[in-house]
C-alpha cells in the first residue's frame, strides 16, 4: 500500500494533510525516516512511526478511559487532530485525553456527569456503541456512590423495584449492594439523563460522588488513575462484541 493511503486510513488526515506531513520528515518507514509519499509500504510488517510513535493499523479503536471529574463527555463539535492541543479557554473533552489515537473520529459511547468519574468507553465504533447504548439491549451498568445520609432497606427496596424520578415511566427495576449506612453500588440497565442522581433523589438522598465501575461485562480497570486509560484487551473486546 502506498505511504500516504496507509496514514490517511489510519486517520491521521486526508491525503493533501498527509502529505504534508510526510514532507515534514515526521513519518519513519523501520526507524527510517522518509519523505516519499509514495513510498510502498507493507501495512502488516513494517513499523511506520509519526513523531517518533509507532503507528497501529486498525480500523477501530476502543479505549478503557477512568474519567475524571471536571471533564465533560460529550462529544467534540470536532475532532482534534493527532498532535493538536486543545483551544485556550476551550473545554476539556474525555476524548482529548486520549493521546495515543491514530483516528480522529473517537467518541465517547456514552455519557457521564461532569462531575462523574470512572470507566467511560471511547471508540469509533459507531456499531457497537450503538448496540451497547440501545434502550432495547438493557446493557448493566454498576456505580460505586456515596450519599449525603443514610440508605434505609426501606429506600432499597423502593429503589430496587423502580421508582418515579419524574419521567413518563418509573426506572427498570435494578440491584443495589449496601457497602456502608452512606454508600453503595447500583446496577442499573437504562442511561436516562442523570438517573442514579434522580433515583436517589426521589428518596431524599443526595449523590455526593458517583464513579462507574463497570460497564456490560467489563470491570472498570482499578489500576488506572483518573484521567488514565488503557485499550480494551482482546478478551474485554470479545466479551463486548
Ligand atoms: N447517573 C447519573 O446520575 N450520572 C451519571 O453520570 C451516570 C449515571
Amino acid at each position: 500500500m502506498r505511504l500516504d493511503k496507509y496514514l490517511a486510513e489510519c486517520g491521521i488526515g486526508t491525503r493533501t494533510e498527509v502529505k504534508k506531513i510526510i514532507a515534514g520528515g515526521r513519518i519513519g518507514v523501520n526507524g527510517t525516516p522518509v519523505k516519499d509519499a509514495g513510498l510502498r509500504i507493507d501495512e502488516k510488517n513494517d513499523i511506520i512511526t509519526l513523531d517518533s510513535r509507532p503507528l497501529n493499523y486498525s480500523e477501530f479503536e476502543y479505549w478503557m478511559l477512568n474519567k475524571p471529574a471536571g471533564i465533560v463527555s460529550a462529544s467534540r463539535k470536532y475532532s482534534l487532530k493527532r498532535g493538536e492541543t486543545i483551544p485556550d479557554g476551550e473545554e476539556i473533552f474525555a476524548v482529548d485525553l486520549i493521546k495515543e489515537s491514530a483516528h480522529t473520529d473517537l467518541f465517547p459511547a456514552g455519557r457521564l456527569d461532569k462531575d462523574t468519574e470512572g470507566f467511560l468507553l471511547i471508540t469509533n465504533d459507531g456499531d457497537l456503541s450503538h448496540r451497547l447504548l440501545s434502550p432495547k439491549k438493557h446493557v448493566p451498568k454498576t456505580y460505586y456512590t456515596e450519599l449525603d445520609g443514610e440508605l434505609s432497606d426501606e429506600d432499597i427496596k423502593k429503589i430496587e423495584q423502580g421508582i418515579d424520578i419524574g419521567d413518563e415511566k418509573p426506572t427498570l427495576p435494578c440491584k443495589i449492594e449496601s457497602l456502608t449506612p452512606t454508600s453503595c453500588t447500583i446496577t442499573i440497565t437504562e442511561g436516562r439523563y442523570h438517573q442514579v442522581k434522580r433515583m436517589f433523589e426521589a428518596v431524599g438522598l443526595t449523590v455526593t460522588y458517583l464513579k462507574r465501575i463497570s460497564f456490560g461485562p467489563i470491570a472498570l480497570d482499578e489500576t488506572l488513575m483518573p484521567g488514565e486509560y488503557r485499550s480494551l484487551t482482546k478478551e474485554e473486546l470479545e466479551k463486548l462484541l
